[in-house]
């Protein structure tokens, strides 16, 4: 198959951090289609030699196994090219298409790694170009616009220049070989399927903790805090792959018409169960790994006066016969004690107890999604170190534990790698509908809302010391349902 990639934004943090590292990582594998080309774009002038010398040096400071020999990369380096481009001149649109046309590619794919503000131009000058045919296929990187009308705004203008089918919206979440692993677990096996509902299970707790700070991005995260960056998008995702019922097939809609009935089951907020149920946070000055680190308002781009949030931790419930009632936790935030994505599927207690347990011990399934992918299943045990006590016998926890980086090897494709060939093939399945994008713009906007309010009245989040869990509020939110979030995974 003959393919081009323009990466709009070929200059960008995104396209250095992930996306030309993944493009390697797929040379490498032998899955990139022999002869493909990979045409960055971007402001400044450049000639293709400059452009793959700068690739060469971000190449060099990945992961030690992840970086090209000089060989591989003078074989690699024979894909890319350079484009310079101001994205609101004609004229440069008529030279992409003149590139383009050089080679007549079966497949051209956009990948718009740039500001959001930028996706509607952009668009609307391909298809002024002629660029927009049946062989074009778009990227759109997250965040999709800044709220509901903003995001319709841009998925209005996209769909004016694109069809759905060619449309691919990335959440890198999905692309995860931890999350892949979790659909399978739910639609590969028999087993869990008929413990998967609230007569089963006492709550569901969905932690996205990260260690670092919001590093050289303090401008944009100022205007997108927690909630847009992780909740809207990553969290949700997480929450539909975890309580949406088996789709009837493997196929892209069928998955996505179960993922947007979650979306639409969720509870509805209002501004007292926004106050009640989600938390703010933002962090202090602390300790990351024993190094002092600055605290969220001292960090470069943000306002010393700043009330964006880089924790939020909330209670939801999906209302629909199988999950009424359930709490579901999320808990997502910047400079926390440990990085660790999971999920945990906390079991009721037994009906009945004719053993003695500790307490709170109950069986809890542990999906790992990162940095450790695995499944963890704490069950109760007859420990033979345990002595009876009056004839009643102590139990303790012992888990079965799974570890699919070794029992697979770690070389297993990558989340950009793996999104980026799904799209060169044309595979949607990993890829956000925009109702369902819309349907959690929906869900998140309230919150925004009263948020909003609260600021206007001088309110702020609270704060946390970074190497910490974040606020206390936290704990106190979940121990209303006499439940604690796991620290140790
Ligand atoms: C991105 C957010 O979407 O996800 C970042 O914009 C965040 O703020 C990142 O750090 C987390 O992704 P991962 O794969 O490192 O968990």
């Amino acid at each position: 198959m003959r393919f081009d990639l323009v990466l709009f934004g070929g200059t960008g943090d995104l396209a250095w951090r992930k996306l030309l590292p993944a493009l390697f990582q797929s040379f490498r594998h032998g899955s990139l289609p022999a002869g493909g080309r990979i045409i960055g774009v971007g402001r400044g002038a450049m000639s293709d030699d400059e452009y793959r010398a700068l690739i060469a040096q971000r190449l060099a400071e990945v992961e030690a196994d992840k970086r090209p020999s000089d060989a591989e990369f003078a074989r690699f380096a024979q894909h890319l090219h350079y484009l310079r481009m101001d994205l609101s001149q004609p004229a440069d649109y008529a030279a992409l298409r003149e590139l383009l046309q050089a080679r007549d590619a079966d497949t051209v794919v956009m990948y718009l790694a740039t500001a959001p503000s930028l996706f509607t131009t952009v668009c609307e000058q391909l298809g002024a170009a002629g660029l927009a045919t049946e062989r074009t296929r778009v990227v759109l990187e997250k965040p999709l616009g800044h709220d509901l009308p903003s995001n319709r705004a841009i998925n209005a203008a996209v769909r004016e220049v694109f069809s759905e089918a060619q449309i691919f919206r990335i959440d890198h979440y999905l692309g995860k070989p931890s999350v892949q692993n979790l659909l399978a677990l739910r639609f590969g096996n028999a087993i869990f399927e008929p413990l998967w509902r609230r007569e089963n299970i006492a709550s569901i707790e969905i932690t996205m903790a990260e260690q670092l700070g919001v590093e050289k991005r303090g401008e944009f995260y100022e205007s997108t805090g927690a909630l847009r960056d992780m909740v809207q998008n990553h969290a949700l995702q997480l929450l539909c792959a975890i309580g949406m019922e088996p789709p009837i097939s493997a196929d892209a809609d069928a998955i996505r018409n179960e993922k947007l009935k979650v979306l639409q089951s969720l509870k509805r907020w209002t501004p007292e169960t926004v106050s009640r149920d989600v938390v703010r946070g933002q962090y202090a000055a602390g300790q990351i790994a024993g190094k002092p680190v600055p605290g969220y308002r001292q960090e470069e781009g943000v306002s010393p006066t700043s009330q964006t949030e880089t924790f939020v931790a909330l209670r939801t419930e999906i209302s629909n016969w199988r999950w009424a009632g359930v709490p579901f936790f999320i808990r997502t935030g910047k400079r926390l004690a440990g990085r660790e994505a999971s999920i945990v599927v906390h079991f009721r207690q037994v009906p009945h107890a004719i053993y003695r347990t500790p307490l709170g011990a109950a069986n809890r399934l542990t999906i790992h999604l990162q940095p450790k992918d695995g499944l963890t299943l704490q069950l109760m045990a007859a420990a033979q170190s345990q002595a009876d006590t009056g004839g009643v016998q102590t139990l303790s926890p012992a888990a079965l534990d799974l570890d699919f980086d070794q029992r697979f090897g770690t070389e297993r494709v990558g989340a950009y790698e793996r999104l980026l060939l799904d799209v060169i093939a044309g595979r949607l399945n990993l890829f956000v509908r925009a109702d369902e994008q819309e349907a959690a713009w929906q869900w998140v906007e309230p919150i925004l809302e009263t948020w909003q309010q609260a600021n206007a009245r001088g309110e702020s989040p609270r704060p946390y010391v970074a190497g910490h869990w974040g606020p206390g509020a936290a704990s106190a939110l979940v121990a209303r349902d006499g439940h604690s979030w796991m620290e140790e995974f």
